[in-house]
């Protein structure tokens, strides 16, 4: 393999005081969910590389963020208590005005109390919109093998095309070049038709990563990226979910 293993692998990272003050704080008040916001923190830290976003909380504000940021934009509802945010209306893609910022943000915010009247809503998350390929990258933890790392096509159709890899963590370079090549969907980012091609290196990086957090952060119980979104600029995580095990926490904390 030609590819340079040192540049690839991935940053130790045990101790990231970041991503160690959102777990204590997530142990603390016993809340295995990881909100949008805080997971997206938490693989920043980890090189993961972000679509450009801004958290706001009222409508004026929203329609200032998204003129600062250009059209077309995305908004999208933040709460730890909203995991699934397309299901209840908490998404709303292609934005193209001031006008529809301005009922877009109406309308999240009311679907969001018709289908969780109870939710903690923190605020609207004002994104860059992006276009490319949608990507997936997860990980699960079985009782008996412990964690896996899953890569595949993604977006809000993941379920129904189930097109996913998947190895046990650790894995190292040639495991996630492996990877890449056992999605049937992988001539979609690797440019079929005009699309975006992925670089090959920078979503081993990502593997990579992942698999290196989990080994360090193993109270992980699952997270997905979902969309990671191929673009004509590279790669970018558009959604994180992350869930802790709060027990296996408690188990093996240190004192
Ligand atoms: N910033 C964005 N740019 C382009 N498309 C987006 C963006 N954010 C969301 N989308 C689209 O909307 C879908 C759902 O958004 P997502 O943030 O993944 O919410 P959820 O999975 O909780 O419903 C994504 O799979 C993607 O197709
Ligand atoms: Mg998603």
């Amino acid at each position: 393999m030609s590819e340079n293993t040192a540049e690839l692998e991935a940053n130790k990272m045990s101790e990231n005081p970041v991503i160690q003050k959102i777990f204590e704080k997530a142990i603390k008040n016993q809340e295995p969910f990881l909100g949008y916001e805080e997971s997206r923190r938490v693989l920043a830290e980890i090189g993961i590389p972000f679509n450009k976003t801004k958290l706001v909380t009222s409508e004026d504000e929203a329609v200032k963020v998204a003129e600062e940021f250009g059209f077309p934009v995305v908004f999208k509802v933040v709460s730890p208590d909203i995991s699934h945010k397309t299901e209840i209306g908490g998404v709303k893609v292609g934005i193209q005005n001031p006008e529809e910022a301005r009922a877009a943000y109406k309308s999240i915010m009311e679907s969001v109390k018709k289908h969780k009247p109870n939710a903690r809503i923190e605020g609207i998350m004002v994104e860059e919109q992006v276009s490319g390929s949608e990507l997936f990258v997860g990980v699960t933890k079985d009782p008996q093998f412990g964690h896996m790392i899953g890569f595949g096509m993604g977006g809000i159709f993941v379920e129904v095309y189930k097109d996913v890899t998947f190895r046990l963590i650790p894995i190292g370079v040639s495991d996630a070049y492996e990877m890449l090549q056992e999605i049937r969907g992988k001539k979609i980012y690797e440019g079929y038709r005009g699309r975006p091609k992925a670089d090959p290196k920078e979503l081993v990086k990502v593997l990579l990563s992942v698999s290196q957090f989990i080994e360090n952060y193993p109270m992980v119980k699952e997270m997905d990226i979902n969309p990671l979104m191929v673009t004509f600029d590279g790669i970018k995580a558009i959604d994180a979910r992350i869930i802790l095990d709060l027990e296996y926490a408690e188990k093996n904390k240190k004192d």
